[in-house]
């Protein structure tokens, strides 16, 4: 894949799948700016990168706050004259439990970043891609905007607007010649998977292995998803090989989920 020198914003950059992503991009020539709320997280993306001869700046992103997503992009401008890429990656597991035991600050905290998050950065991407002339938006949704999961009402809503803003700045951004996309990720190795399978575990009264064991046989391929493959999938979605999608949910979950 040729993403060479293509300006590309990674939200949530500083670890996990966001980490993935930047470190994959920039393997495959992107300048990459690491977005993220985690400074640590942050620097430690970006001096990844610069060791293995990439090339990468932080700066630090509060996707809940305008002011700050503003600043991001007036750096990325000045800095690097443009973006071409912008992906937006940060998100929160948001609350767990029965719907009547959510409360209306933890639904609007959570929903703050999935979605008030995505449509700040979607809104301040579009003028600056516009004035590139062409440009390429990647949201991260999940399965769970297709296959609901029990006692996250939250998470699935928020995931499932991210698919609907998607599909809608599709249509709107193509005549500035601007795609936007979005990858529904399955179930990804990583910290936030381990919690989840301890939770389970505890919860069924069962080893972390076996509840492991459980999950992955949701997929034909009985595995989860490493998170360089989300990586690999966004590359070529980003990339001009990918000229001709728009508004497409793209689903990586080792076939967990079909449609
Ligand atoms: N891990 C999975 O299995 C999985 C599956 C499907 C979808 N996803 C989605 O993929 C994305 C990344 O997931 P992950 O597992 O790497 O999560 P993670 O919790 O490991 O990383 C999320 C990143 O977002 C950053 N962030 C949080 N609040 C922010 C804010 N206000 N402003 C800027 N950055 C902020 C965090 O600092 C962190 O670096 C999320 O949108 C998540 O919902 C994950």
């Amino acid at each position: 894949m040729n993403l060479n020198d293509k300006v590309t914003i990674i939200t949530g950059g500083g670890q996990g799948i966001g980490r993935a992503l930047s470190l994959g991009f920039a393997g495959y020539g992107a300048t990459v700016i690491v977005a993220d709320i985690n400074e640590q997280g942050t620097q430690g993306t970006v001096d990844i990168i610069r060791k293995e001869g990439g090339k990468a700046q932080g700066v630090h992103l509060d996707v809940t706050d305008e002011a700050s997503v503003q600043a991001l992009f007036k750096v990325a401008v000045e800095t690097f004259g443009g973006v071409d890429i912008v992906i937006n990656n940060s998100g929160v597991a948001g609350p767990k439990g029965q719907t009547e035991s959510v409360t209306l600050d933890d639904w609007r905290q959570a929903n703050s970043i999935n979605v008030d998050g995505m449509f700040l950065m979607c809104k301040h991407a579009i003028p600056v891609l516009r004035n590139r002339g062409k440009g390429v938006i990647l949201n991260v949704s999940s399965v769970s905007a297709k296959r609901p999961l029990i006692e996250r009402a939250n998470y699935c809503a928020a995931k499932a607007a991210v698919i609907g803003l998607t599909r809608s700045l599709a249509l709107e951004c193509g005549q500035w010649n601007i795609r936007v996309n979005a990858i529904c990720p399955g179930a990804v190795e990583g910290p936030r998977q381990d919690a989840i399978l301890r939770h389970a575990a505890a919860a069924a009264g069962i080893s972390f292995e076996e509840a492991a064991a459980r999950k992955k046989s949701n997929s034909p391929l009985n595995s989860f998803v490493p998170p360089s493959h989300i990586a690999e999938v966004a590359a070529f979605l980003c990339s001009d090989k990918a000229s001709s999608m728009t508004g497409q949910d793209i689903n990586i979950s080792a076939g967990a989920w079909m449609c």
